[in-house]
């Protein structure tokens, strides 16, 4: 007979165990860099009673019912203002309490009918206004949330999902394969490479390139319950950044000119954010920034977000009600005149 503990695991009822090691170091970084806002950040981040959960609508299967019933439920469609690009084919809904409809089972040759994810998530995705027919890149990829609302947006000539780790790329396989009919299946590649060789392998190839780097993910280092764990991924966190980088420059090398390069983490550091979006900036003169503002006004009432040095970015941070984040994205275009290096 399963114990109680392992049926309450399998229900997520377990109650889970913040990592005071991984708090005390968010502590001191995020007050310094997130001054009077850190203290309500971290009060949704240390709670998950109060995660909010979004639904994206897979258009590939499309549930009529449910989302009658999310109207009646009082859920709202994220971005009802006007952004300058937003695909009707795309619907995410909202709510402003803490419901969580359950996660469907994955099922082979049945595509699932809508995905649970943090809005934020989609901000991201938007930025990169993917169009049909274009050639798009996720560099890394797994587990394919990003991916999956890429083609709900449009439906590119050649989609490229990239992820290095084996075991999590086979988790992006089954997203695809829940979320995306056979015939699109076709315009996928799926690859399992280190995303820093990909610019000198595919030079120039690409309309639009998605970096949703590897970070530090401020929500699950939380919650990593093993104290030594977290006292060896705080030293690593040192060595994030300049990983980071060098998937910028692979990104850089792997678009075309003219192309669009969106970079994004789940992460408040800004030494992962600001910092490595600078060093690029600082270092390319053919790479330009984007003004991505029109996001932040036009859904300033369902995200709040965080100050940031540059026109270019956004930083969503957690609030009460609206428990989206941490998410940081930046909007880079590669212009035709040469770069410096
Ligand atoms: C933030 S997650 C991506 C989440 C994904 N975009 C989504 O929306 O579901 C970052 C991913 O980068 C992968 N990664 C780490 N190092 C990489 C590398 N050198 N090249 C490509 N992917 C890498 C990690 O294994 C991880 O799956």
């Amino acid at each position: 007979m399963m114990s109680a503990r392992l049926k309450a695991k399998s229900e997520g009822k377990l109650a889970k165990q913040i990592c005071e090691v991984v708090l005390d170091h968010f502590e001191k970084q995020y007050s310094r860099e997130l001054g009077d806002s850190w203290s309500t950040v971290r009060d949704v981040l240390i709670s998950p009673s109060l995660w909010q959960y979004a639904i994206l609508l897979n258009r590939f299967n499309y549930p009529f019912e449910l989302e009658k019933d999310l109207h009646l439920k009082g859920y709202h469609t994220l971005f009802q203002g006007s952004l300058a690009y937003y695909p009707k084919s795309m619907k995410c809904y909202l709510s402003r309490t803490t419901d969580r409809l359950p996660s469907e089972r994955h099922q082979t040759g049945n595509l699932k009918k809508y995905y649970l994810l943090n809005a934020a998530s989609l901000l991201p995705v938007l930025a990169l206004e993917l169009r049909d027919g274009e050639k798009v890149l996720d560099m890394c990829a797994a587990p394919g949330g990003k991916s999956i609302a890429l083609l709900q947006c449009a439906c590119p000539g050649y989609l490229h999902c990239n992820e290095y780790d084996r075991l999590r790329l086979r988790w992006l396989r089954q997203t695809l394969e829940s979320f995306i009919p056979q015939p699109l299946v076709n315009i996928i590649k799926v690859s399992e490479l280190d995303g820093r060789g990909m610019g000198d392998a595919q030079p120039e190839t690409f309309d639009k390139v998605l970096v949703d780097a590897p970070c530090s993910n401020d929500r699950s280092w939380l919650f990593s319950s093993d104290s030594q764990k977290a006292a060896c991924r705080i030293q690593h966190r040192r060595n994030l950044p300049f990983l980071q980088v060098e998937l910028l420059r692979s990104a850089i090398k792997a678009l075309r000119p003219g192309g669009l390069l969106v970079y994004s983490t789940c992460t408040l550091s800004k030494a992962e954010n600001q910092d490595v979006i600078s060093e690029i900036l600082n270092s390319y003169s053919n790479i330009v920034p984007v003004d991505i503002r029109g996001i932040a006004r036009t859904c300033s009432q369902d995200f709040t977000f965080a100050p940031t040095d540059q026109e270019c970015e956004l930083l969503v941070i957690p609030n009460k009600g609206k428990a989206w984040g941490p998410m940081y994205v930046a909007k880079l275009k590669k212009s035709w005149s040469t770069g410096k290096w």
